[in-house]
């Protein structure tokens, strides 16, 4: 099973690209740039990434986020993190980036989406991996800042597919992001959001009401409804659930107890990803991995998280199409 996970096309819908950035590679980048840092090495650094919940990641997640300065510093980290994928047979990858992070400390938006978008470019062109960027807004930020930050976007639209949302789920509903997500679309871009990870089933019944989003992020907590469970098996609404970060985050206490597969199985449109995975312990394969020890499936079960991936996918008719033939064949082929 581990080989035929390997070699298994993928596809990543939920990626914080501020999230895979490595211990060493946030050493390296904060010798670079003069900081200093409160760990004397990287494995000390790994050593403090237990958490309790959400905002005890949240809070080291963004201080991490701190030695990303210069362009070249968003280059080196997204083309980090495409070298792994490649490693790991990802074929299509859809990134989130949290533009407040860094323009709140005074690094200018152009910096961090040029560093981003040449790496992902060089991705294309030199792996063969095609990719979208997506915009998150920082949900437990104002209205007005995402505002700002849409604002800010807007000259570098043809580099940005969609918006999402992001960060504290807890006391941050998705009405507050309405009528931003609504000027998003006006604007064309397309939606997702984060929702029904720590908070309740109806943040997931809000985001897809008031946000108009094409896929939820996460949506784990569904289960507490058996209306949205209907509803999501009948629209094929796509969840990008993120199996290690659930575990690290506290969200279920194991593996064994995740209900990934028990959607797959109700038919819901699943699909793993790998979330912030210098964080949580580990990239797609890794993800695929521990899902699979824990909860047995037939190959044809695994690759229809990929084939849902392609499908929820913000790529056009024609590239669905090649990609789903690939997964197709490497389930013939594959023994
Ligand atoms: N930002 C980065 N990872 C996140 C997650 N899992 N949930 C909410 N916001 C995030
Ligand atoms: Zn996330």
């Amino acid at each position: 099973m581990n080989a035929f996970i390997q070699g298994l096309p993928k596809v990543e819908l939920h990626l914080h690209i501020e999230g895979s950035l490595e211990p060493e590679l946030l050493f390296k980048l904060a010798q670079r740039n003069t900081l200093s840092l409160p760990y004397s090495s990287p494995e000390e650094l790994r050593k403090a990434y237990e958490f309790d919940d959400l905002q005890s990641f949240l809070d080291i997640y963004y201080q991490g986020a701190n030695a990303l300065q210069t362009e070249q510093d968003f280059f080196d980290l997204t083309w980090a993190y495409l070298e792994r994928c490649h490693r790991d047979n990802v074929i299509h990858t859809e990134v989130f980036f949290d533009p407040q992070t860094h323009t709140d400390r005074g690094i200018p938006f152009d910096v961090v989406i040029n560093g981003i978008d040449r790496a992902l470019q060089q991705g294309h062109s030199e792996l063969g991996i095609s990719s979208q960027l997506i915009m998150c807004f920082l949900r437990h930020l104002s209205e007005e800042a995402a505002i700002a930050t849409l604002e800010a976007a807007l000259p570098f639209k043809d580099k940005i597919i969609g918006v999402g949302l992001d960060s504290s789920e807890q006391g941050h509903p998705p009405e507050k992001f309405a009528r931003v997500f609504k000027m998003a679309q006006q604007e064309g871009f397309l939606t997702v959001a984060h929702a029904g990870e720590e908070g309740p089933a109806q943040n997931i019944v809000d985001s897809i009401e008031m946000l108009g989003i094409s896929r939820i992020d996460h949506g784990v907590r569904c289960v507490e409804s058996d209306a949205l469970m209907r509803e999501l098996i009948e629209s094929q609404m796509p969840l990008t659930v993120c199996p290690l970060s659930n575990i690290k985050l506290k969200v279920f206490d194991k593996m064994e107890d995740h209900n990934i597969v028990e959607l797959l199985r109700k038919g819901l449109a699943v699909t793993i990803n790998s979330d912030d995975p210098a964080y949580f312990g580990g990239y797609m394969t890794d993800n695929f991995l521990a899902v699979s020890d824990a909860h047995k499936m037939s190959h044809r079960e695994i690759a229809q998280f990929t084939l849902n991936a392609i499908n929820a996918s913000f790529i056009d008719e024609a590239l669905k199409e090649e990609y789903k033939n690939k997964v197709e064949e490497y389930l013939r082929t594959a023994v």
